[in-house]
């Protein structure tokens, strides 16, 4: 038996959906424990592309166990149009194999007004996905937010939003000029929502320890990636939840010792959507093949994301805070063609050679990448089903990746599909723990 986190080693858009996807196989619950709605999930299956943001992309698999952790930030318009969705493609989505933490808060209408205007009136923007996140988990801290379970009662519900409508519209209309909201609409939409959504609603802590309990294997999806961490990521040019596998702990109510493997996504390269450093970022030539052939636009905005060589150093440094076990390195496949290939092993900071990311954003804004150049390859990969059926260029870079890294690749993905990987180590063979 094994349970296995899911964690972005980059900016996020790793491939996490695909990998997840892959991986809900061998696994009976796939659970979010992080981020809302900012997150954007492709899973393909044969045909069809499917974007997923609050729902886990064990979906797909019939009949595997979904649930919505206690970390995560709910917009429950979404997360009920996104049900919607499911259900017109043929997902069967029953409160039997669907649940949703009672403890998770919500995305309000006045969170995504604030997160919004305050985009707007800034000179140097976040570049946030304008869900609401930021202002969503500001009142969750500032112990002034809603959760589900604030939904079933509709009394409290509404002597409290009262309350904290009061504060929210005093800040939107004199500190950011923007109109208020009526309380009573926003009354009756939320407990409309909360009487949709209580068939699903549970203590997913109890729920994941029962299953455990049953010996169940348990996937946690991570959202957004470790260089976007709130605590670990290049601040604050964040999102505002621990992307990173602290998370997992704290969002889903579990101890450290339930997780046995520990899987790090990275892309064979590196994007990143939103402001903030990216030291190994391609303005033309190379960067415009890599957003090209590599379609990178947002899966939840549609934003062109900033391209650049696989940064070993960002990397190493996901591997590091976040304890990974294996990495799983995904488009390899959009490498083809390029010649050399670049890979920054150090960063030169004022003449200085650095292999550490510093923790200020000016500062990291200033590197210079030190870059190992490697041979690439031509031949089209994506029908590879090993790594001896890969051209010499790309098992040396897989190779050289994993030498940077320290630990291995697990999983090497050559497409989008779900059958276009090479699995090296399935991380829930191996573990016996119990
Ligand atoms: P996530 O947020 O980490 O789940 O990643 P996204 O879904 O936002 O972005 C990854 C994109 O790359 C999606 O369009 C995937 O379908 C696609 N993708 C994933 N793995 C591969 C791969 O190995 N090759 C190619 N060509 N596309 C891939
Ligand atoms: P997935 O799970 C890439 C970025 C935004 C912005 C910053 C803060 O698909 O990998 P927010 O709306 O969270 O306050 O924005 O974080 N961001 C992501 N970038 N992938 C994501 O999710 C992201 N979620 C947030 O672009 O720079
Ligand atoms: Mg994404």
């Amino acid at each position: 038996m094994a349970n296995v986190a899911i964690i972005g080693g980059q900016w996020g858009d790793e491939g996490k959906g695909k990998v997840v996807d892959y991986l809900s196989e061998f696994s009976d619950a796939t659970v979010r424990y992080a981020g809302g709605n900012n997150a954007g999930h492709t899973v393909v299956v044969n045909e069809t592309k499917t974007i997923l943001h609050l729902i886990p992309s064990g979906v797909l698999h019939p009949g595997k166990t979904c649930i919505i952790g206690n970390g995560v930030v709910i917009d429950p318009k979404v997360l009920l149009e996104e049900m919607a969705l499911l259900r017109k493609m043929g997902v069967a989505l029953g409160s039997e194999r669907f649940f949703i933490s009672d403890r998770a808060h919500l995305i309000m209408p006045y969170h995504r007004r604030i997160d919004a205007a305050r985009e707007k009136a800034k000179k140097t923007r976040l570049g946030t996905t304008g869900r609401g996140i930021g202002p969503a988990y500001e009142d969750k801290m500032a112990r002034c937010g809603f959760r589900v379970s604030d939904l079933l009662d509709a009394d409290r519900f509404e002597e409290r939003l009262k309350s904290v409508l009061r504060e929210k519209n005093a800040y939107l209309r004199y500190v950011l000029r923007e109109p208020g909201f009526r309380y009573r609409e926003i009354l009756e939409e939320y407990l409309r929502y909360g009487r949709r959504l209580k068939p699903y609603v549970t203590d997913v802590s109890r729920l994941l320890h029962r299953l455990m309990a049953q010996r169940k294997q348990i996937l946690f999806e991570g959202a957004q990636g470790t260089l976007l961490d709130i605590d670990h990521g290049t601040y604050p040019y964040v999102t505002s939840s621990n992307a990173g596998v602290g998370g997992v702990l704290s969002g889903c109510g579990v101890g450290p010792s339930c997780i046995d493997e520990i899987v790090g996504v990275v892309k064979a390269y590196t994007t990143r959507v939103g402001g903030g450093p990216f030291p190994t970022e391609l303005r033309d030539g190379p960067g415009e093949y890599l957003q090209r052939e590599g379609m990178e636009y947002g899966a939840t905005t549609g934003r062109p994301r900033r391209c650049g060589w696989f940064d070993a150093v960002a990397a190493r440094y996901s591997v590091r805070v976040n304890g990974m076990t294996q990495l799983a390195l995904t488009k390899l496949d959009i490498l083809t063609g390029l010649d050399p290939l670049k890979i920054c092993v150090g960063y030169r900071i004022k003449k200085k050679i650095v292999s550490e990311m510093p923790p200020e954003h000016w500062v990291l804004e200033q590197a210079e990448p030190v870059y190992k150049s490697v041979p690439g390859w031509k031949q089209d990969i994506r029908e590879a089903r090993s790594l001896e059926e890969l051209p010499a260029g790309a098992q040396a870079y897989v190779k050289t990746l994993e030498d940077l890294m320290g630990i291995p690749f697990g999983f090497v993905s050559v497409g989008p599909r779900r059958n276009q990987s090479i699995v090296l180590r399935n991380p829930f063979d191996g573990c016996n723990r119990r």
